[in-house]
């Protein structure tokens, strides 16, 4: 068994993947000796791949697309979080060696808006387009940190409906279609996969007025279709994903090593500011 604890991200595809980078730079900041490399695992390879992987003394896996929700049959246990969003991103040995799953997408986000950005969310209106496995691992921190009302829209009105069921006994839970919308809302997120193949962002532009802030799950080295759109309707901000990668990757890293990485250089080193 070699000595250095090793992790690893698995998705399909993975090259484009900026977590091997991220946990270098963590583990360099903290003193850790660890290594993280990116396997690319194709669906029907998955149980295989995790089984050897932990097999083979592995220590913990991040999970991306399109994995997230298949993973979570393969561990032991589910963290609330996990369990709540039906999606796994971080899997970590537990002292009796069987295997958790967790999930800390929301969150990343959560922490990304409240203290890298100062966004508010308890009171907050906020609105989310989509209603995929991206949203799914959001809702739930959302939720939890209290906005007065989370509307989400999706092209395909009853994947939005089911999230609204789930979060029924919150009270403040909406699925809407995109021409149901009219006013404007205080956090407008995207985390649906619209605009990426270069074609048009579907959005209502009537979501967004002088006092929105909109924030895109998704990140790129130049401003995503997401951003442009907000920017052109006259947004207050509009803001990528790259924040939200770096704090769940840190979240990652602390359920791992227990020790919680300071991002706030590695934000500077890695994210263009676009
Ligand atoms: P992920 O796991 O990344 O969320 P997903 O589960 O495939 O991926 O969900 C993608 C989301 O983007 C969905 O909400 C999808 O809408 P549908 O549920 O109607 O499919 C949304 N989406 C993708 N392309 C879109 C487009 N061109 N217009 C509007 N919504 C789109």
């Amino acid at each position: 068994m070699s000595e250095v604890d090793r992790y690893a991200v698995i998705g399909h595809p993975i090259a484009h993947s900026r977590s091997p980078v991220i946990h270098r730079l963590f583990a360099e900041q903290t003193g850790q000796l660890i290594s993280y490399g990116a396997m690319d695992v194709r669906p029907e390879e998955l149980d295989t791949a995790v089984t050897r992987f932990f097999g083979e003394g592995g220590k913990g896996l991040n999970v991306t697309v399109p994995h997230k929700g298949e993973v979570a049959r393969l561990v032991d246990a589910l963290d609330e979080r996990a369990a709540q969003a039906g999606a796994v991103n971080t899997i970590y040995v537990r002292t009796d060696g069987t295997l958790g799953g967790d999930n800390t997408d929301g969150h990343g986000l959560v922490t990304d808006l409240q203290q890298n950005l100062g966004i508010e969310i308890q009171d907050r209106r906020i609105l989310i387009f989509g209603a995929g496995g991206a949203t799914r691992g959001i809702v739930p921190v959302l939720v939890d940190s209290g906005p007065a009302e989370l509307v989400i829209a999706n092209r395909t009105l009853e994947k939005a409906r089911l999230l609204e069921l789930q979060f029924a006994s919150s009270g403040n839970v909406a699925a809407v279609r995109f021409e149901d919308l009219t006013e404007p809302f205080d956090l407008v997120l995207n985390a649906t996969s619209a605009g990426l193949k270069g074609e048009e962002a579907p959005f209502p532009s009537d979501v967004v007025d002088s006092h929105s802030v909109c924030y895109d799950l998704a990140y790129a080295m130049q401003p995503t279709p997401f951003q442009v759109w907000a920017r052109r309707h006259g947004a207050a901000a509009a803001h990528s994903g790259w924040g939200m990668l770096i704090e769940q990757a840190a979240e990652s890293f602390r359920v791992w090593r227990g020790v919680r990485p300071d991002t706030g250089p590695i934000r500077a080193a890695l994210a263009p500011d676009v």
